[in-house]
């Protein structure tokens, strides 16, 4: 809630949604094609609560519904799972649902489907959240760079709170096997509740470069830890607690990713792409002028997320 919620300041995200529609859309139309459903299951995993819950579910139907029009089929039903922590409030997202299935309505094609049922699935997905080949297409943008926890034994991380370019090489390889277990853990239980042939269509936030520490990854991360040690040497924070705060987050390469899909072997690989997104994503039209408004928004953006962590 409020001026500093994730909800207010999601722009960024919403923009990146935006940029991977076309292979969204693409993922759809063969699943569509190929299987015909009656029923037509969809889960967003890592959904968050905000303008951005419903927004990729509102485009996924609107081009299934251009493709019935198209071939003149009926409507399919729409079974729609939106998953996210279990502290993610789900209640904003169903208030939402209302208005949602108004403007659903004056889309589908409609017949013996073009009903939209929507359920909250509180649950991490880096275990098993739905039953046994009870989905179609998966799908989850700017969630899947956060690991399900801490990984063990970064304690000396030298003032750092994620991996930075000072840390310490022990730190860097429990981030990356913390990301490859989880990473196949996410995948092994997609591929159990896919039905043969779904698909999934994966963004997170990645990096070029090899070296995991790289400005593209770490930067933002290293300003915040920055701070935090000039609020222990002005005695506004205890060492301690800076010591023992550690971020859940890492940015694979697109090679690691690449590795982690082929080891765990359940998908194949259809499309893998690195795009980038300028900070100044985070602001609206009218600010992309004005440097300050820029940095205030970019600024709001890692408040959202920082914050409950700190
Ligand atoms: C930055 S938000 C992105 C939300 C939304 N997909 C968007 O693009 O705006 C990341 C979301 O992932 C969720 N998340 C992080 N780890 C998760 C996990 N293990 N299981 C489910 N959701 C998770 C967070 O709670 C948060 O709502």
């Amino acid at each position: 809630m409020g001026e500093a919620s994730y909800a207010n300041n999601s722009l960024l995200q919403q923009k990146v949604i935006s940029l991977t529609k076309p292979i969204r859309d693409e993922a759809i139309t063969c699943i569509y094609k190929e299987r015909l459903p009656q029923s037509l299951a969809i889960a967003d995993l890592g959904c968050s609560s905000g303008p951005n819950s419903l927004f990729t579910t509102c485009e996924l139907i609107e081009t299934v519904e251009t493709l019935c029009r198209e071939k003149t089929h009926e409507s399919p039903e729409y079974i729609i799972f939106l998953n996210d922590l279990p502290g993610n409030d789900f209640n904003s997202i169903f208030k939402s649902v209302e208005y949602f299935k108004q403007k659903f309505s004056s889309q589908v094609v409609g017949g013996v489907g073009g009903q939209c049922y929507i359920t909250g699935v509180p649950s991490s997905f880096y275990g098993r959240i739905l039953p046994t080949s009870s989905l179609h297409f998966v799908h989850s943008s700017y969630s899947l760079h956060w690991l399900s926890q801490v990984p063990k034994g970064v304690e000396k991380n030298k003032g750092n709170i994620c991996m930075a370019r000072t840390s310490p090489l022990n730190v860097r390889e429990a981030y990356y096997h913390q990301f490859q277990k989880d990473f196949s853990m996410f995948l092994k239980c997609r591929a159990t509740e896919l039905i043969k042939g779904g698909r999934l269509v994966l963004t997170l936030m990645g990096r070029n470069s090899c070296d995991p520490s790289s400005n593209e990854s770490c930067y933002i991360w290293e300003l915040l830890a920055e701070t935090l040690n000039d609020m222990v040497l002005e005695g506004i924070i205890k060492e301690d607690k800076l010591v023992s705060f550690n971020i859940p987050f890492y940015t694979p390469s697109p090679s690691e990713l690449k590795v982690e899909i082929e080891n765990e072997g359940s998908f194949t690989l259809n499309h893998l792409e690195v795009f980038e997104v300028s900070w100044k994503a985070a602001c609206g039209d009218e600010e992309l002028n004005d440097n300050n408004n820029c940095g205030y928004r970019v600024g709001q953006l890692m408040r959202a997320v920082a914050e409950p962590l700190l």
